[in-house]
């Protein structure tokens, strides 16, 4: 398991571990967005064991594929606003740590996952995108995360490895760094922060709850048909406003903590992916928005050992970059 260390990296694991007898590797660089702390859980399992590298890395890769069945790929730059200020740490990891991968699976037969996203086929105004949609990715991470999409679906009709592609839509729960909407908005909430919304706040996101996700993946790792992509999309279409107005709720902050500020450059309008395919595979999203989103404050709440040193740490020299005022105490 690539990227192991992330947030839905983390999930996967976690699940894993806990409902089936396989014995799990994670391959991670641990960049600012994967950590330690994320497996905390599950590092003293017999059944688990860590490698600390990167998946442009072929030493490494080879150092931790050794006996495996299979290779889920988590590993990723994966925040859009991080793309824009700097895309080159996308172009590796998600392009040449991709390759890299593959031609380690290629050599080994082994069958391949890899976790992509929505946002591979850009915005779209109304109805939802099936996995026929035309793909048309707008911001360096997408565009990334396209490319090494293409990659993996050349490795089936090229080399006739067994690829997969499951792609979720927008993501939240607990170990989400908190560069991300709604984990920056609860620990902002928390601490009486201003909230800061892009442009109107009217860009509509499919909320997706981690686990959902992590079981969508093991499902299609199991029932899928090689070459095949699957759209895995939440219960949840939001505007990003009204998602910032239930965290204050939830929070129990009022609105004149909302600020409206500069919107992204290429701002996607609107996430939303139909997911009928998986569902006739046998998955089906468990955890509605509203109940996900109140698990997930009370989650931030309950666990400041985790968000601490993130708050207190670099985390805060990219939020003064980015927002161009400093992170409350
Ligand atoms: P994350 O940023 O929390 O974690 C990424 C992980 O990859 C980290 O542990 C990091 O250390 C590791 N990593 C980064 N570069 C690496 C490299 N070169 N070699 C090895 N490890 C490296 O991301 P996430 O939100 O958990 O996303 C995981 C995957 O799911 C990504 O591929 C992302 O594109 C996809 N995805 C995310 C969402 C979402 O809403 N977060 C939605 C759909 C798909
Ligand atoms: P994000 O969590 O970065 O995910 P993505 O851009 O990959 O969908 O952002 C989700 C939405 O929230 C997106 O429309 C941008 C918006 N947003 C804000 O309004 N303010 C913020 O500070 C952030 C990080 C995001």
């Amino acid at each position: 398991m690539c990227g192991g260390a992330g947030f839905i990296g983390s999930t996967f694991v976690r699940l894993r571990l806990r409902g089936s007898d396989d014995e799990v590797v994670v391959l991670d660089k641990l960049t600012y967005a994967g950590r330690r702390e994320n497996l905390h859980d599950v590092a003293d399992d017999p059944r688990f064991s860590f490698v600390h590298g990167a998946i442009e890395d072929a030493d490494a890769v080879a150092a931790a594929i050794d006996g495996a069945d299979a290779v889920v790929n988590f590993a990723a730059e994966t925040h859009v606003d991080r793309s824009i200020a700097e895309p080159d740490a996308f172009v590796v990891t998600n392009g040449q740590g991709t390759y890299t991968l593959l031609e380690a699976a290629r050599e080994r037969g082994l069958r391949y996952l890899q976790v992509s996203t929505d946002e591979v086929y850009g915005s779209i105004e109304e109805g939802s995108f099936t996995e026929r949609s035309p793909l048309a990715p707008s911001s360096p991470y997408s565009a990334t995360k396209t490319g090494a999409d293409l990659l993996v679906s050349s490795y089936f009709h090229t080399y006739g490895l067994e690829t997969l592609i499951c792609r979720g839509s927008n993501n939240y729960g607990p170990y989400q760094y908190p560069e991300k909407l709604i984990p920056l908005m609860v620990l902002n909430a928390l601490h009486g922060d201003p909230l800061p919304v892009y442009g109107d706040g009217m860009n509509v996101r499919n909320w997706l709850y981690v686990e959902d996700f992590g079981r969508g993946i093991a499902h299609v790792l199991e029932h899928g048909a090689a070459g095949e992509v699957y759209n895995v999309g939440g219960p949840g279409e939001c505007p990003n406003i009204e998602v910032v107005r239930r965290i204050l709720e939830l929070t129990g902050r009022d609105e004149s903590l909302i600020e409206y500020v500069v919107d992204r450059p290429g701002h996607d309008r609107r996430y939303s992916l139909g997911s009928e395919k998986v569902r006739a595979l046998g998955w089906e999203a468990e955890v509605h928005f509203a109940a996900g989103l109140e698990r997930t404050v009370a989650w931030y709440r309950d666990n400041p050992w985790w968000w601490e040193p993130i708050r207190s740490g670099a985390f805060r020299e990219y939020y003064e970059r980015q927002y161009g005022r400093a992170l409350g105490d």
